[in-house]
């Protein structure tokens, strides 16, 4: 395992020390949250009882493989906790999300739990959001009208950058689980996410923005140093 796996090891497993018998989870998406489900797994089988609702596809499958047993949001609308990883963690817990495609489940699954748990190794953690290009989901129709539209939105809120049309390695677009397209906005500093958010929002064809605000209550980050867990 490289150093920075073992970190978002070491993070998952703290963050495991919040999970009870009969809890509702929420299972987050990418290489940290793939630990989380890998140490879940070893504690389902202990005899922990819980559910979890998968953020993704990959997450789903990986779990299911496991065997941790898992619902869906329809028959859970109401999670215990949420815990997944960041490709940003900013002031105020403010992060981005989506550097995988799962924004856009990531976000109504988080939004659906009463507490979100970040996962992270430290390198995460920035004074101000943006080097990391932050994604934005969009419809597969009239994309080119969709960038102007991000584009007005937001140098509303100070922001402007190239958006780029993800791909996956094989050069093929990438297309999320909901069969949408993401946009990579590489905004390098985003000083106000908050106003980011709310014009993004109001772009048609945008579905979500990787933007989430309010919603991580803590965050568990795994350092050279040892684990730090800040809490909003
Ligand atoms: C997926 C995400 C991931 O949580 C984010 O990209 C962090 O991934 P990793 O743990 O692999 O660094 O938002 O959509």
């Amino acid at each position: 395992m490289t150093d920075a796996d073992n970190l978002k090891r070491q993070a998952a497993a703290q963050a495991l020390e919040y999970v009870r018998s009969g809890m509702k989870l929420g299972l987050g998406t990418g290489s940290t949250a793939k630990h989380l489900v890998d140490l879940l797994a070893l504690r389902v089988n202990e005899g922990l009882e819980v559910v979890g609702v998968p953020t993704s596809e990959a997450t789903r499958a990986q779990a299911e493989s496991l065997g941790v047993p898992l619902g869906t949001l329809d028959e859970h609308p109401v999670l215990d906790l949420c815990i997944d990883g960041a490709d940003e963690v900013g002031p105020d817990l403010t992060l981005i999300k989506g550097g995988g495609g799962a924004l856009l489940r990531e976000k109504i699954v988080a939004s659906a739990a009463k507490q979100m748990i970040v996962i992270a190794d430290a390198s995460k953690k920035v004074e101000v959001l943006g080097t990391f290009p932050l994604p934005i989901e969009v419809v597969d129709f009239g994309v080119a009208a969709i960038r102007r539209g991000i584009d007005r939105a937001a140098r509303n809120a100070g922001c402007h950058g190239l958006l780029t049309l993800r791909r996956r390695p094989d050069g093929h677009v990438f297309v999320t689980d909901q069969g949408h397209l993401i946009l990579d906005a590489a905004y390098h500093s985003i000083t106000n996410p908050q106003a980011l958010a709310a014009e993004l929002s109001n772009v048609p064809g945008v579905v979500e923005h990787g933007l989430f605000i309010n919603l991580a209550s803590r965050v568990i980050l795994a350092g050279a140093g040892g684990v730090t867990v800040i809490d909003r």
